[in-house]
C-alpha cells in the first residue's frame, strides 16, 4: 500500500460523510513534518459503519479526529451532509461537533474524574441549553437505561466508582444524548476484557440501530471490527491501503499488508485461545513484526515496501493507485494477491508471482 486514489469512493449525494485528499501533517524537530495522514480518501454512506484498521502510529485517530476538525487538516476536504467543514468558522464546527460524538479508548480518563454520572451525561445538554432540567434528567435517564444502568443507582456516583466496561457505558450514554447521527468510536474496547468487549461491542450495534447511527470505528485489531463493520478500510503509515466490504476483505485480503494484519490477529487469538487457523508462511508472521517506517521520513513510492515480501523495483519509485479488483474490493498495491499486477507495473515489465 501506501497508495493514492479516489477508485473507491461511491457517489457524493449519498454519503453522508465524505472525505477528499486528506492530508494531516505535524511539525517535527530540524524543521521536518511528521506525515500522520497523507492524502487519504473515504466516504461513509448513512446507517454504515466503516471500521478504519492499522497498527499503531498508522494515523487512524488523526483521521478520527481530522473529521472534527480537531485540529484543521493541513489540506483536503472533509464533507459532512453536503457541507465541508474545513471552510466552517469555529461557531458553526461546534454546532457539527454536535452530530458527531467520539468514544475513546481509555473511558476512565475521558470522563472528569470530579463529577458525577448525572453531571457528566447530563452535560451536553446544559452546554446547548436543550429543554427544561426535567427533560435533560428524563433523556439522561433514558440513555443510561439504554446502556443498562439505573440513573437513581449511579447519578450521584463519579467515575472511578465504576469498572472500565462501566466507564464506557456511561460514555456511549453521554456520547448519545444530543442525538448524534454520526458516532467515531476510537479503539472503544481496547482498554477491556474480552468479555466486555463483547458486550459493549453489543451495545453500539443495539445503539447503532435503534437510533440509525452511522460508525467510524477504530481499530488496531481485524478481529475487532470484523463483526461491526460493513466496509473496512485499511491504513498504513499514512495511507490507505485497501477498502472492501468486511466480507471480502477478511475472506480475500489483496493487500500484503491486510495479510498480514489478518495473520497476527490470528495468531494473537491463537496465543489467547489455544485454537484457530494456522498462519500460511512464517515470512508473513515475522513481518507483522517489523518496526513501523518512519512517518517523518516514510518509504518512497510504497510506504509499506519496507516490509513487504512482495515488492519489487517499481515499488521504490511509483507509489500505487487504488483501482478496484474485484466488484467493490480496492487495493492500493503493485502486486496484490489473487489479482493482476498493476498497470504500471505491467507496463515497467514486472509480472505479479
Ligand atoms: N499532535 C501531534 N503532534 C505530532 N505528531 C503527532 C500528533 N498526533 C499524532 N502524531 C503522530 O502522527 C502519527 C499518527 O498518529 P495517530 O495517533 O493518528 O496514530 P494511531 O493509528 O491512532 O495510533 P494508535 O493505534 O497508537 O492510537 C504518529 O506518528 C503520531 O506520533
Ligand atoms: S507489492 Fe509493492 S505496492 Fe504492493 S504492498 Fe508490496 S511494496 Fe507496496
Ligand atoms: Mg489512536
Amino acid at each position: 500500500m501506501a497508495g493514492i486514489g479516489t477508485a473507491h469512493l461511491r457517489d457524493a449525494e449519498q454519503s453522508i460523510i465524505r472525505v477528499e485528499h486528506l492530508v494531516v501533517e505535524f511539525p517535527a524537530p530540524r524543521g521536518q513534518k511528521v506525515h500522520a495522514v497523507s492524502d487519504i480518501s473515504f466516504d461513509v454512506l448513512p446507517g454504515e459503519t466503516l471500521g478504519i484498521v492499522g497498527e499503531s502510529g498508522c494515523g487512524k485517530s488523526t483521521t478520527g479526529r481530522a473529521l472534527l476538525q480537531l485540529p484543521k487538516p493541513t489540506s483536503g476536504k472533509v464533507v459532512f451532509e453536503g457541507v465541508d467543514l474545513t471552510g466552517l468558522t469555529s461557531e458553526a464546527m461546534r454546532q457539527v461537533r454536535t452530530k458527531m460524538q467520539v468514544i475513546f479508548q481509555d473511558p476512565i480518563s475521558s470522563l472528569y474524574p470530579r463529577r458525577t454520572v448525572a453531571e457528566l451525561v447530563l452535560e451536553p445538554l446544559a452546554i446547548w441549553d436543550v429543554g427544561s432540567s426535567e427533560d435533560r434528567v428524563q433523556r439522561a435517564r433514558l440513555m443510561l437505561s439504554e446502556v443498562n444502568m439505573d440513573y437513581d443507582s449511579v447519578s450521584w456516583r463519579r467515575p472511578y466508582e465504576f469498572s472500565i466496561g462501566q466507564c464506557q457505558r456511561i460514555s456511549i450514554a453521554r456520547a448519545l444524548m444530543l442525538n448524534p447521527r454520526v458516532l467515531i468510536c476510537d479503539e472503544p474496547v481496547s482498554a477491556l476484557d474480552v468479555s466486555v468487549q463483547a458486550q459493549i461491542l453489543n451495545l453500539l450495534e443495539d445503539m447503532k440501530r435503534r437510533y440509525g447511527l452511522t460508525m467510524i470505528f477504530i481499530s488496531h485489531d481485524l478481529a475487532v471490527v470484523k463483526n461491526v463493520s460493513d466496509r473496512v478500510l485499511v491504513m498504513f503509515l499514512g495511507k490507505v491501503c485497501e477498502v472492501a466490504d468486511a466480507e471480502s476483505l477478511y475472506s480475500a485480503p489483496a493487500h500484503p499488508y491486510t495479510r498480514a494484519l489478518l495473520m497476527a490477529s490470528v495468531i494473537s487469538s491463537r496465543a489467547l485461545s489455544r485454537a484457530g487457523a494456522q498462519p500460511t508462511t512464517f515470512a508473513e508472521e515475522e513481518e507483522t513484526q517489523t518496526e513501523m517506517p518512519s512517518s517523518v521520513t516514510p518509504p518512497s513510492g510504497c510506504r509499506y515496501r519496507t516490509r513487504c515480501p512482495r515488492a519489487q523495483e517499481i515499488c521504490g519509485v511509483q507509489e500505487p493507485i487504488m483501482r478496484e479488483i474485484k466488484t467493490d474490493h480496492f487495493v492500493a498495491c503493485h502486486f496484490p494477491l489473487g489479482a493482476p499486477a498493476s498497470t504500471e507495473a505491467t507496463a515497467a515489465g514486472h509480472s505479479n508471482t
